[in-house]
């Protein structure tokens, strides 16, 4: 029998949001649901890897195939110790998760009463970024394929260009939250797939190179649209 193309692989997905709280009954989060990573998981399963799943809070059936561990995690702090524990031995590592950027610096103990305020301040302090921490200790040598995404509503490729330079991505897929057919809990996406295209050998280096003329300073990268 013919092996399946992902046979013998490892992948590491994150997937869903995360939860910050900021007292025992709230939190701050955002609107992914996890279709996009859950969707990686179970098509990596089918070609043949072997899946370890860091999940955020979602409301979707806990993937049933044997070679999925799915690892449940709320806050961003608790889904970077699990990438910190499993992405050495990835081979591909794909990250979808809406991870929040900032987390509430003091946990209330007890619920924030109103106690007749008509406002109150909530200090915020900046989230580990899981990407760019995976980008900065991924092997280069090519064992090790990191993909991120980006979700924006204004300057997409510009700013998904950004991130796959800054956060030391093979793949960047950058989806604009106001496409048709694309955005968060759809079935259907639209979106562009960017990967290092200066120095690199490519020969479409050239093309994207022109197209971003105007951005001399910025490497150029290869720009696909897919749609599904
Ligand atoms: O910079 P931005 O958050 O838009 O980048 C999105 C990409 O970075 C996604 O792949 C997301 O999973 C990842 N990310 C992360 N940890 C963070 C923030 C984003 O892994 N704290």
């Amino acid at each position: 029998p013919i092996p399946l193309p992902l046979h013998g692989l490892h992948v590491l997905i994150t997937a869903g949001p995360t939860q910050e709280p900021l007292d025992p009954v709230r939190f701050l989060t955002n609107h992914s649901t996890g279709k996009m990573g859950y969707g990686f998981a179970h098509e990596a399963a089918a070609l043949g890897a072997t899946v370890t799943l860091v999940s955020g809070p979602v409301n979707l059936p806990e993937p049933d195939e044997p070679s999925i561990e799915t690892i449940h995690v709320t806050t961003a702090q608790q889904m970077f110790e699990a990438v910190q524990r499993n992405y050495q031995s990835a081979d591909i590592i794909v990250m979808t998760a809406a991870v929040a950027d900032f987390r509430v610096n003091k946990i209330a103990d007890e619920k924030i009463k109103k106690a007749g305020r008509t406002s109150i301040r909530i200090e915020l302090v900046s989230n580990p970024d899981i990407l760019a921490w995976v980008g900065a200790r991924k092997r280069n040598d090519g064992s090790q394929v990191l993909c991120g995404f980006a979700m924006e509503t204004q300057n997409l490729i510009e700013n998904a260009a950004k991130k796959l330079a800054s956060k030391n991505c093979d793949m960047l897929v950058a989806n604009n939250l106001r496409d048709a057919g694309a955005g968060f809990g759809t079935d259907t996406n639209v979106v562009t797939v960017l990967t290092p295209g200066a120095n690199d050998g490519d020969d479409n280096a050239d093309a994207t190179a022109d197209a971003m003329a105007d951005a001399p300073n910025a490497s150029a990268p290869n720009i696909e649209k897919w749609r599904k």
